[in-house]
């Protein structure tokens, strides 16, 4: 084989089969911000993307496809390998380890007292991450020209980077962390084999890329806290056992043309006809999320409500709409957590709503077309996550509306470039955020036009075919 000179590798691919139950196989995109970014990127090249088959259907499609490559089985993919990792390996490589201990560490969501607890069961969750990454690491080495750029994404695939560099050491490998990364402190918690191991892995790279600068600090940080590693920070550069990585931040944008040309299109519109008749002229609160712990919106509600409490002279006068879209439902923290979002909903509904005024209306349906719809109307954009690796929803609401203020948790990546014309909020200040909603709200007509002018410009400075290419070029 051998054949690609560019090679991308993430766990969730560009595409996903659903099987029927008549047997039938049915293609649709693949979903996620990294997804659609990275797609609009590559399509119609000859770059190569590995992926994981996350379903059934999923693994249906690999079985009829020779060594796993969609598009030589005839699927309108372009070059798409995916790996049919057995379902025990994957569930524990991708929920247990990825999911439930990288996720949680770096976007800093365990609840102390009784988690993370790492024993035996964990040890054989961590071999089987092990063999995962391993997988990738083959099928790169299998597919990969002489000299090949290697792009690595993100926390599920830590390992991936210096597994690959055993097998094959004339690749150029990058890592990109579309996450946050934790602080020493809190890295801290796990075993200090496996800190060592995901950071070392990352290093196996000759490139390591992160969101924000603040990101790229915390592993740099980690990687001399426990590994010992030299650290350049002006030159940002680690260097361990003999190998320099270099590290690098790319602040993945929105390309703002394509996303203004989508919401143009007549299924938003509809949607924007049937949000107006629901909501009449009052002023709109907006979020949209998927329903993930890190999102906090369980205290932006908690917000709305303390933000109508103290603000009588806005009932009846505005409405929040909270899309919150279903996410990893396999895990029991997201479906309590989505329990808890829909409680907190219906005790706002319990107090506030009158017979003429709803002043909440969750959803927690994904619809892409009704999310576009809801950012063309939005007047705030309410942003509050515990912590983000970026968060693109804070870059495309001010792309699609021109007088939307926007509340952003200081904790957002995104909050680097936007933070100076957003209404800035610590995510756990549920009392500051009701104060920020109010200030949005009140925000004057030419102050909100003015912010949303620099917003755009911040959010459109770095579309995804930048950011890709950045990568590259880094590669030499
Ligand atoms: O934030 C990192 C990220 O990889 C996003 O790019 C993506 O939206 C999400 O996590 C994917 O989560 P999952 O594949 O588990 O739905």
């Amino acid at each position: 084989m051998r054949a690609h000179s560019v090679l991308i590798a993430s766990n969730r691919g560009p595409v996903a089969f659903t099987l029927s139950d008549n047997g039938a196989l049915t293609m649709r995109r693949g979903g996620g911000g990294l997804v659609s970014g990275l797609s609009e990127v590559v399509r119609g090249t000859d770059v190569l993307w590995v992926c994981a088959a996350l379903s059934d259907g999923d693994r249906g499609a690999v079985r009829q496809a020779p060594g796993g490559r969609l598009d030589q089985a005839g699927n309108d993919t372009g070059p798409v390998r995916m790996l049919d990792i057995p379902p025990p390996i994957f569930h524990r490589a991708y929920n247990a380890v990825a999911n439930s201990t990288l996720w949680f560490v770096n976007h800093l969501l365990y609840n102390t007292p009784t988690a993370p607890q790492f024993d035996t069961r964990f040890r054989r969750e961590w071999e089987s991450y092990r063999e995962y990454n391993g997988a990738f690491a083959l099928a790169l080495a299998e597919e990969a020209a002489h000299d090949a750029k290697v792009m690595v994404q993100d926390y599920h695939l830590t390992l991936t980077p210096a597994m690959l560099r055993v097998e094959r050491p004339d690749l150029r490998i990058s890592h990109f962390s579309h996450t946050p990364w934790a602080p020493p402190e809190y890295f801290s918690l796990l075993p200090d084999d496996v800190a060592a191991e995901v950071l070392s892995g990352v290093l196996g790279a000759d490139h390591a890329g992160f969101l924000t600068a603040r990101w790229a600090g915390a592993f740099m940080d980690c990687c001399e806290a426990f590994l010992g590693a030299r650290i350049d920070r002006a030159a940002r550069t680690v260097t361990h056992e003999g190998r320099t990585t270099r590290i690098g931040v790319h602040a993945l944008g929105v390309n703002g043309a394509g996303l203004r040309a989508r919401a143009a299109e007549p299924d938003v519109e509809s949607h924007m006809t049937a949000i107006r008749d629901l909501v009449g002229d009052r002023r709109l609160i907006v979020r949209i999320d998927r329903t993930e712990l890190s999102k906090n919106i369980v205290r932006g509600l908690a917000a709305y409500r303390e933000f109508l409490g103290r603000h009588p002279e806005w009932h009846g006068k505005v409405v929040h709409l909270a899309f919150a879209y279903p996410s990893r439902h396999d895990l029991p923290e997201y479906r309590e957590y989505t329990a808890a979002v829909q409680r907190c909903a219906k005790e706002i509904e319990d107090e506030f709503a009158t017979d003429d005024w709803d002043p909440l209306i969750l959803n927690v349906h994904d619809d892409y077309a009704r999310s576009l719809a809801a950012y063309r109307l939005a007047d705030v954009l309410l942003v509050n996550p515990i912590r983000d690796g970026m968060n693109l929803v804070a870059k495309e609401g001010p792309i699609l509306s021109e007088r939307c203020a926007l509340v952003l948790s200081r904790e957002a990546g995104a909050a680097a470039e936007l933070g100076p014309d957003s209404l800035l909020v610590n995510p756990y200040d549920v009392s500051g955020t009701a104060t920020a909603l109010h200030e949005a709200l009140i925000l004057p007509e030419e102050e909100r036009i003015k912010r949303g002018v620099r917003l755009r410009e911040a959010a459109t400075a770095m579309p995804p075919h930048r950011w890709f290419e950045d990568q590259l070029a880094a590669l030499g």
